[in-house]
């Protein structure tokens, strides 16, 4: 890898524009950025929103022209002056856009991520315009730190990362506490808003109870004026390769699930660490793929008074499923970070093989009506089935550990 000296003075003062941004020339709309040592060997990843999405997410008193990788020459520069070359990648599937930026870390670079708490300081350059190597955007890349000490599988770490949210914190806690009874032991909340303070409340409780438990990644990007095209995943896609850039050094197992989904081990496991475990091991695989059980209302036109108690656990209130697992898309992965590099919501799109688990073992509770009525294939009436078998294995443990947790805190107004 060749090392060029950058043309400008290392502490000149600029006014570049820092990550999140859209690019000085107005090519690029830069969301987050991470630096991995796993992915790529080691190697330093932008975020940005797919070229032809960026029109559609930008107000219109911004003028950008959007620039697709094949049009644009890009390089990342960092402190000591040296280059690397940027890769760039975008891929559509379907509706689900990714575009990613991906650059070597240079050998100075690459000495940094391995110093503990060090800030890696980074330029991208662009010499696509006539504007030469004039830096379009910089960014501070926090160094990720590495836990994975053990070959005992047990211990390694299971990572969950939220969907981004909006709003339904407050099915956050008996999330977060099944998915811990169930073996996970890292959760990572992308926030969007935080209506009356309450995800801060929660966050506030797990910091005193179980540091380093529950992290908040910032994925609120108004202060761009930033319109999104799909309000409800609000930049969904790049939240997932977020996660997996920022989270998948640290981790072992890594998802992306909504609130009203649950990874459930069925008879004899206990814990999905368990079954994992003994079924995968420490195979070479991309993913585990997840096909959804659903779980629907008992009518659907109505919710029963028991479904329509907010006070219960979701997984209390929700006892009829759709016989058969759903296999007509809407599945959800574990990746194993290490071994893939480009995802959408539904598939994984490159990476290692993808394993289909045994529906006995495992499976996806995906409760399709927590918060408002919903018709999901196969959830007509006559449809389902009674399970109560989430419930009755469960709630009390989850209710109990909710109780814990909050311990002097009111649980009512959390749960
Ligand atoms: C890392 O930096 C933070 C503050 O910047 C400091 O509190 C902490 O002790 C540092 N950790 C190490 C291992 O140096
Ligand atoms: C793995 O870790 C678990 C939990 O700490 C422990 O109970 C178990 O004995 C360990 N197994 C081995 C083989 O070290
Ligand atoms: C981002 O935060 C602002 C201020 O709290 C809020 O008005 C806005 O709705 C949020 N955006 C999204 C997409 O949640
Ligand atoms: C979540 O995002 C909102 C909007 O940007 C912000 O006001 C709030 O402080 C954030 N909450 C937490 C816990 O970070
Ligand atoms: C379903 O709910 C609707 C609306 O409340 C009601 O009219 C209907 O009788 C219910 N069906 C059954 C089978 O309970
Ligand atoms: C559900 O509960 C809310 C109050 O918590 C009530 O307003 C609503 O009518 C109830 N809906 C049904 C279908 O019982
Ligand atoms: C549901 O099943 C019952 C008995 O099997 C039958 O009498 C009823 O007509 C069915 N209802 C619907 C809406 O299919």
């Amino acid at each position: 890898m060749s090392i060029v000296v950058a043309a400008w003075p290392e502490n000149a003062e600029d006014n570049i524009p820092i990550v999140p941004c859209l690019s000085a020339d107005g090519h690029l709309l830069v969301l987050s950025v991470g630096a991995s040592r796993i992915r790529y060997g080691v190697s330093l990843t932008f975020i940005t929103v797919y070229p032809t999405d960026m029109k559609t997410v930008l107000p219109k008193h911004i003028s950008s022209r959007p620039l697709s990788s094949n049009q644009q020459s890009l390089w990342c520069i960092f402190s000591d002056g040296s280059v690397t070359p940027v890769y760039t990648y975008d891929s559509k599937y379907y509706g689900e856009r990714i575009s990613l930026l991906d650059c070597p870390l240079s050998q100075f670079a690459n000495d940094q991520l391995w110093k503990l708490n060090q800030t890696l300081r980074v330029y991208l350059a662009s010499t696509t315009t006539k504007d030469r190597k004039i830096p379009i955007l910089k960014a501070f890349v926090k160094v990720p730190v590495v836990s994975i000490t053990s070959s005992n599988s047990s211990q390694e770490s299971f990572t969950l990362c939220t969907s981004p949210l909006h709003n339904k914190a407050k099915y956050l806690v008996q999330w977060i506490e099944f998915h811990r009874l169930v073996g996970f032991s890292k959760f990572v909340i992308y926030n969007t808003t935080d209506t009356d303070d309450y995800l801060s409340t929660i966050i506030n409780i797990y910091a005193q109870k179980h540091p380093d438990l529950v992290d908040v990644v910032q994925w609120n990007f108004s202060t761009l004026g930033l319109v999104d095209v799909l309000p409800t995943r609000y930049f969904q896609t790049e939240a997932l390769h977020d996660c997996l850039i920022r989270y998948g050094d640290q981790s072992e197992w890594l998802g992306m699930f909504d609130l009203d989904e649950y990874i459930v081990p069925l008879h004899p496991y206990e814990t999905i660490v368990d079954y994992v475990h003994e079924n995968f091991g420490r195979r070479i695989i991309g993913s585990i793929n997840l096909w959804s059980q659903f779980f629907c209302n008992k009518n659907a036109s109505a919710y029963t008074p028991e479904e329509n108690d907010t006070n219960c656990l979701t997984i209390e209130r929700f006892t009829f499923r759709a016989r058969n697992l759903y296999k007509s898309g809407r599945e959800k992965y574990l990746y194993r970070p290490r071994f893939v590099q480009y995802l959408s919501i539904h598939q994984q799109v490159i990476g290692l093989s993808k394993e289909q688990p045994s529906e006995k073992h495992i499976t996806l509770a995906h409760y399709v009506s927590m918060t408002r009525l919903r018709t999901m294939p196969e959830c007509g009436f006559n449809e389902t089935v009674e399970d109560s078998g989430i419930r009755n294995r469960f709630a009390n443990r989850v209710k109990d550990a909710i109780e814990t947790l909050m311990n002097k805190h009111s649980n009512r107004s959390i749960l």
